[in-house]
């Protein structure tokens, strides 16, 4: 199978303090079942650091099950490891389009994902696919930060659930982005709450970061407007068939960064508590649930810079 692939990036040399662009433009660039290089390069001596700007791929359907890795300063395992949907903020494989944001979006029927996240490095990038087997605004970055992906793929929990989508043990940074999926048998699991913890060891309920699900994604009222694509949020897909309900959505950080100082936890719940008075998201235990929340099968994708 084949691909069209395009990545741009920046390099910052340091003898003339001059960003000079390089970029992989690749029409018909072999993915197979095995690893396969689509970029390597190396800083050259006069350059202090590079940048990945741009990402967009397109291609035969099973693209849409195909990993992208990037292996940062010669990291032997890759640090971000990604589909192409979850990239632009879509679960389920949802082809929906066109729609776009400054960050990311989709302008074909068939494929056609983009990206902008910035990927920082230091000496140089890796950049491989590879096919599924079966198939901050006035904030400058430190030069040493590393933007991290982390994952959760189809795992299951049970109704109120604590679903920690981010985990940083230690060190400084901010959330850029995070996007949920989540499939269930009830759509109560839309009362769970967002929790940041800006210090790994903070109790909770650490800082409230919504009242429930679809207000953490700039909606309420379990999204009773239907699906949007925002520049700093969106509802990219919701089905409601045979029992099982199928929510998607992304939220972009970067207007209202989340700083952490010591480690970070990001935290979801597949539910909510209400407590006598009916309110909801301080409860760690006790209480009532909010509806009938059921187990659900959850992919999330968190997008932290680190320092
Ligand atoms: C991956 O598989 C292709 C096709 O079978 C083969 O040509 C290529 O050498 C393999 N690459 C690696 C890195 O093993
Ligand atoms: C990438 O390029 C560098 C510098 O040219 C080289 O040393 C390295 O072996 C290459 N990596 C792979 C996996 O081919
Ligand atoms: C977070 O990471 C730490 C260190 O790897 C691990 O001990 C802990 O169990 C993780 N927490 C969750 C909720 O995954």
């Amino acid at each position: 199978m084949h691909i069209e692939i395009l990545l741009l990036a920046c390099v910052l040399t340091t003898t003339a303090q001059k960003l000079r662009t390089f970029s992989v433009a690749l029409s018909s660039s072999p993915i197979y079942p095995n690893e396969t290089e689509i970029l390597n390069h190396t800083l050259s001596a006069d350059s202090s650091f590079g940048v990945l700007t741009h990402f967009w791929v397109t291609g035969e359907p099973a693209l849409d099950f195909a990993t992208f890795s990037y292996y940062i300063d010669g990291e032997t395992q890759p640090s971000i490891v990604f589909i192409p949907s979850m990239l632009v903020g879509a679960g389920f494989n949802d082809q929906a389009a066109p729609w776009g944001t400054k960050w990311m979006g989709k302008g074909a029927n068939e494929r056609g994902w983009f990206n902008n996240f910035r990927v920082p490095f230091q000496k140089s990038i890796r950049v491989t696919g590879k096919l599924a087997s079966s198939e901050t605004q006035s904030f400058t970055l430190p030069i040493n930060a590393r933007l991290v992906l982390q994952k959760i793929e189809n795992r299951l929990y049970e109704a109120l659930d604590f679903v920690t989508v981010a985990n940083i043990t230690t060190g400084q940074g901010f959330l850029l982005s995070h996007t949920l999926a989540v499939s269930s048998a009830s759509i109560n699991f839309i009362e769970g709450c967002y929790h940041a913890y800006t210090e790994y060891d903070q109790p909770f309920p650490g800082e409230g970061i919504s009242t429930g699900t679809e207000d953490y994604f700039d909606s309420a009222f379990t999204f009773d407007a239907g699906q949007f694509h925002f520049e700093i949020s969106g509802f990219t897909h919701f089905k409601n068939q045979e029992g099982t309900f199928e929510l998607s959505a992304y939220r972009m950080h970067d207007m209202d960064p989340i700083f952490f100082t010591n480690g970070f936890r990001f935290v979801w719940r597949n539910g909510d508590l209400l407590d006598d008075r009916g309110v909801k998201c301080i409860l760690e235990s006790g209480g009532h649930p909010a509806g009938s929340p059921a187990k659900s099968i959850v992919t999330s994708y968190a997008w932290v810079y680190v320092w």
